[in-house]
Formats: structure tokens, C-alpha cells, sequence
């Protein structure tokens, strides 16, 4: 009885940061990330500690779980846990060393230079940064959109082409940002668009790669918590969606899409949680428009390649994610692409993959985007990136790693798109 109340107590604790009042930015300051080592497979123990925790960085990893926890909440996580190892001391001061740039200078529509990639932006600079590119390369690329947010906002990308002329290759997808809390994400989808068109002209890989499928590229598939993240809480991962008779809110996009949405142990059915997979399979309006483009460019020429861009831990993954037992039949081809890819990008720069299946590498997820474009989609290769770091940084890793991890991971995406 009186470790409930207790525990009751504490949970009051953490929930009334968790969620802020209207016009409140979460403030960090002297919240400690921690990784925690479980003792045992225990639900009950995880549970309490995703309550105690503001934020948990990776919901679904049992064993290790890297948590942010406040102050006052440090002592009553870490007593759960059989080990726990502090990965971060303060985290509002780490988020300083992100640097959000503020509104661009630049209003005459040109085409970015490279040093948009030294800063992270805000929302509608991403999406002036697109039309900007756009503007610049109008005979090869347009701006396309795959649906609207919660909130309204709609889903912006760039379609891209070669000298066959648009829409008559097979088609290349790459999404970003499906968690909103993963910047790093965003800049790299960018990256990708920037390099296919700046290069096109002066560097025959890239042209070949152009030349050779339709690009379908999208920065921010998640754009109303990409804002919140950037306006109130720094680590928020879903939605924005709310569920009727319940205060938490937010669904998961990447636990919503319909295939195999149904089955259990890989998402969450309490609205609370990080990973709270939705009422219903594809109820997330995000997700509806993803998987309307996703069908649209299966019933045309079809998916060669899908890539969806997250942070962090330095994985590249292809499905299946909803059971370890059930391996695709391209296996082979998809590990073959995954490690050279992988060499690739660590010739670069050193930085290590690990490479697989994502159930049995890294953790279960159902109704996640790889699982529905190999199986819906038909794409002939379906892979999640992991981007940097593998945890010292997370989700806020500094702006100075921003180009080290977009030229790395170029490379590891030309190493793909010229064996796919
Ligand atoms: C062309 O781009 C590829 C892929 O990034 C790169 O490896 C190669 O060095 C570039 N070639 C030149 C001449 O810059
Ligand atoms: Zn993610």
C-alpha cells in the first residue's frame, strides 16, 4: 500500500512535465538520460519506469532501455533497474549545443547552398528550402504532396527525374522524420534531394542514379510534431492526434500502417505510450496519405527502393519487423545492398552499421513503414536507417555533425541505389 501511493505520487510527479501548459516549452534543465539495464523481461518494471520517465529514447529495446528522467525521478528509475549508466548529465544544457538557426536571411528564391547543412531550421524553412531547390531545377523535378497532418499541415516533397522524363522510371522513396524528434533525419532526407540535383550536371554517378529511377523524396512525413519538437517539448517522437476520453496524445505513424497492425508485442495499445500504435489500423491521416502514395507508385511503375530515415543507433534494417521468425525472400539481396552500404558509409568517416532484419536485430514493430512497402508496397528493397549517434548525443546530436552524417550516409545510399 505504500509503495502505491508512492508510486502514485511520483507518477503525479512526472506527468505534470510531461505535459506542459499551452504556450510552455518543456524545459530540460538538470534532466538526466540514463541507460538502463533490466534485470529481467519484466513488463510490470518497464511499465512503471516509462511512467516515471519523461521520455523513453527507445521504446521496444527491453534489455537496454535509454530513458530521460527528471531530477527528482532519477533515484526512483534507477532503484527499478539492475544497472543504470548515465549518458547524459544535464539534458537542456546538451540541447544547447544543437543550435536551431533562426529564420533565413535569404528571401530571393535561389537554390541553398551547402551550408544549409550546417544548422538545424525551422518548420517552414524546410519547406521553403524545398521550394527554393525546386525553383532552381524546374525541367527535372516538382514539388509533391502525399496528404495532410492532424493539424493541417500538408505533407511536402520533391519528385525527381532524369532524361527519360518524368514519372518513366521505377521509383526510388525516401521519408524522413516520422519521428519528430529525430532532426538529424530531416537534414539527411534534404541532403539526398540537394545532392541528386546539384550534381546531376557536373558528376555522371549522380546522373547515372537520376537518369536511372524517379526520386520520391520526403523530408518531414510527421510535420505537427516536428513543430511541437521545436516548439515545446524537444523529445516529442508521434502525432499530434488526440483520443477521445483519453489526455495523451499522439500516435505512433510508424506503428499505424496497415499491414499486420494487428498483431501483438510489437506497438502499443495505451494511448501514453511512445509506440501507441492507433484505434484502428491506417487511423492516422499521416499514415493515409503515405500509403496512398506508397499504393500510387506500386500501380505505376513501381517501388525499387524504399528508405525511411530515423535516429538513432547506427542500424540499417529490412523488414521483417513484426515477427523474427518470418525472413523476406530477398533476404540475401537485401543483406548484399546492407553491406556495402554499410562499407560505404564507413569508409567515409569510420562510422559503424549494424546491419539486418529489424525484428531479430533490433526489437519488434508492427505496422511499421518497411514491413508495408515490401509486403503491400511490393518495393523490391525495404530499409530503416539508424542514424547517428549510437546515444551520446540521441536524438540532439550537434549541429557539427550534420554534414559528417549526411556525406557518410550519401555515400552508403549511392553505394544502394546503384546496386538496386
Ligand atoms: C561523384 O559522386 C560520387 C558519389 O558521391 C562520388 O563518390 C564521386 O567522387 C564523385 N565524383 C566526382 C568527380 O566528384
Ligand atoms: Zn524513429
Amino acid at each position: 500500500m505504500k509503495s502505491l501511493l508512492l508510486i502514485s505520487l511520483l507518477l503525479a510527479d512526472a506527468l505534470s512535465f510531461v505535459v506542459p501548459r499551452a504556450g510552455q516549452e518543456v524545459d530540460y534543465s538538470g534532466f538526466k538520460a540514463l541507460r538502463l539495464k533490466l534485470s529481467e523481461q519484466s513488463e510490470d518494471i518497464e511499465a512503471q519506469i516509462e511512467e516515471l520517465a519523461a521520455h523513453v529514447l527507445n521504446p521496444g529495446r527491453s534489455e537496454l532501455l535509454d530513458v530521460v528522467v527528471a531530477p527528482e525521478n532519477v533515484d526512483a528509475v534507477t532503484a527499478l533497474a539492475a544497472e543504470s549508466t548515465v549518458i547524459t548529465e544535464d539534458v537542456g544544457a546538451a540541447f544547447k549545443e544543437e543550435t536551431l538557426a533562426t529564420k533565413d536571411e535569404v528571401s530571393v528564391a535561389a537554390v541553398p547552398s551547402e551550408t544549409w547543412f550546417t544548422a538545424y531550421h525551422p518548420y517552414a524553412d524546410h519547406i521553403t528550402f524545398l521550394r527554393d531547390l525546386q525553383s532552381g531545377f524546374t525541367s527535372q523535378s516538382e514539388i509533391i504532396t502525399t496528404g495532410t497532418s492532424v493539424q493541417g499541415r500538408t505533407l511536402t516533397g520533391i519528385h525527381i527525374w532524369g532524361s527519360g522524363g518524368k514519372g518513366s522510371k521505377p521509383a526510388v522513396l525516401f521519408h524522413g522524420t516520422v519521428h519528430a524528434r529525430e532532426w538529424i533525419s530531416t537534414m539527411t532526407v534534404e541532403y539526398m534531394a540537394w545532392q541528386l540535383l546539384t550534381k546531376y550536371s557536373t558528376n555522371s554517378t549522380v546522373k547515372a542514379m537520376v537518369d536511372k529511377f524517379d526520386f520520391y523524396i520526403i523530408p518531414i512525413v510527421n510535420p505537427d510534431g516536428f513543430v511541437y519538437s521545436q516548439t515545446t517539448d524537444r523529445l516529442w517522437r508521434k502525432n499530434r492526434q488526440t483520443v477521445s476520453g483519453n489526455s495523451c496524445v499522439g500516435r505512433d505513424i510508424n506503428r499505424n500502417w496497415p499491414y499486420k497492425w494487428e498483431v501483438t508485442g510489437g506497438a502499443s495499445t495505451n494511448p501514453c505510450s511512445e509506440t501507441y500504435k492507433g484505434q484502428a489500423a491506417g487511423d492516422s491521416p499521416e499514415n493515409k496519405g503515405l500509403v496512398a502514395h506508397v499504393n500510387s507508385l506500386r500501380d505505376s511503375k513501381g517501388l525499387t527502393l524504399y528508405i525511411d530515415f530515423h535516429s538513432y543507433g547506427q542500424y540499417i534494417l529490412w523488414p521483417y519487423g513484426y515477427n523474427c521468425n518470418v525472413v523476406v525472400d530477398n533476404d540475401a539481396q537485401h543483406r548484399s545492398l546492407a553491406t556495402r552500404a554499410a562499407s560505404a558509409i564507413r569508409a567515409v568517416s569510420g562510422t559503424r552499421y549494424t546491419i539486418g532484419p529489424a525484428c531479430s536485430t533490433l526489437y519488434a514493430t508492427t505496422g511499421d513503414s518497411t514491413d508495408y512497402t515490401d509486403a503491400v508496397g511490393q518495393s523490391t528493397y525495404s530499409y530503416t536507417y539508424e542514424l547517428r549517434d549510437t546515444g551520446n548525443y540521441g536524438f540532439t546530436l550537434p549541429a557539427s555533425q550534420i554534414q559528417p552524417t549526411i556525406r557518410e550516409t550519401w555515400e552508403g545510399v549511392v553505394s544502394m541505389v546503384r546496386d538496386a
